[in-house]
């Protein structure tokens, strides 16, 4: 009897994402509206999803592809349910939702961070992943796709950030938790943990010529993450070529949390 393995005929082309049908939530800018254009580029159907309805409309109209326009707020319950159903009701299913959505107001100690301010940004940047993943959970089907994008600040924080990194070190909690419930049903979740990219979320650092060569510092290759570094890991995690691949942190960081 022959110990090798047998070698399949085929393999999942690797990162093809092409007629996906995907969820973007803070697509209206910054990474969002990035990793948005790349899946459209890429051959999928992009559903937008941010507050401000005319910057999801500006966006839908610069994508080569189809997309659905979905204004609203993702702390919100049922507003996720109906992202959900507008999904099936226009494409007959989903296959990949990307909680991507995210704050990150202040920067100070615990002193200077009014609880309030806790509050919303745990809720943004976790309860509202919890929340979508529900909603995400009732429409997407065997091969399903879950991905959050968290931070390399939930496994390595700076000063004065502590709320924004408790909510992305939750989220990897929270996706290896969903990636165990979520397994008999064939569906998978991931965190993409970016570094220091640039986008309006990261002004203050990118601003700031102290804060700005900490950032570099701190970073093994560098630079800054430029646009074409970022889409790699969720065309991946989106793709038939992940299938065996749950529960895990991809950090796409340029080596920040060597440094
Ligand atoms: N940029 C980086 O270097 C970096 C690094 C690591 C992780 N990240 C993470 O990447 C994600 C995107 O960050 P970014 O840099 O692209 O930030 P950004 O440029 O500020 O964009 C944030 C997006 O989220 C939307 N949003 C915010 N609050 C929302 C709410 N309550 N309901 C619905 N949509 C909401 C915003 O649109 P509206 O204001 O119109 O709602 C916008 O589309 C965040 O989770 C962030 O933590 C970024």
């Amino acid at each position: 009897m022959s110990s090798q393995i047998d070698i399949p005929a085929s393999f999942p082309r690797f990162g093809d994402v092409s007629g996906k049908r995907v969820v973007v939530t803070g697509a209206s800018r910054g990474l969002g509206r990035l990793l948005a254009s790349a899946f459209s580029q890429s051959g999928a159907r992009v559903a937008l999803v941010a507050r401000t309805e005319r910057d999801l409309k500006a966006v839908a109209d610069e994508l080569p592809g189809p997309s659905l326009v979905l204004p609203g707020e993702v702390t919100d319950e049922d507003f996720n349910e109906a992202v959900a159903d507008a999904t099936v009701a226009e494409w007959g299913g989903l296959d990949v939702w990307i909680c991507n959505a995210g704050i990150s107001p202040i920067v100070a100690g615990p002193r200077k961070t009014d609880p309030s301010v806790w509050r919303e940004i745990l809720e943004v940047n976790l309860t509202a992943a919890f929340l979508g993943a529900r909603a995400a959970a009732r429409v997407l089907g065997d091969g399903g796709r879950l991905i959050f994008t968290g931070s390399v600040l939930g496994d390595r924080p700076r000063e004065g950030l502590a709320a924004y990194s408790a909510s992305k070190a939750g989220l990897v909690g929270l996706a290896k938790s969903l990636a165990l419930d979520l397994a008999p049903e064939g569906i998978t979740v991931n965190v993409v943990a970016p570094g220091w990219f640039d986008s309006p979320l990261v002004e203050p650092w990118k601003n700031d010529p102290e804060r700005g060569a900490a950032v570099l510092a701190h970073t093994a290759l560098r630079r800054w993450g430029a646009p074409a570094d970022l889409f790699g890991a969720y065309q991946f995690l989106a793709s038939d070529a992940s299938a065996f691949v749950t529960g895990t942190v991809l950090n796409v960081d340029g080596g920040y949390l060597l440094v």
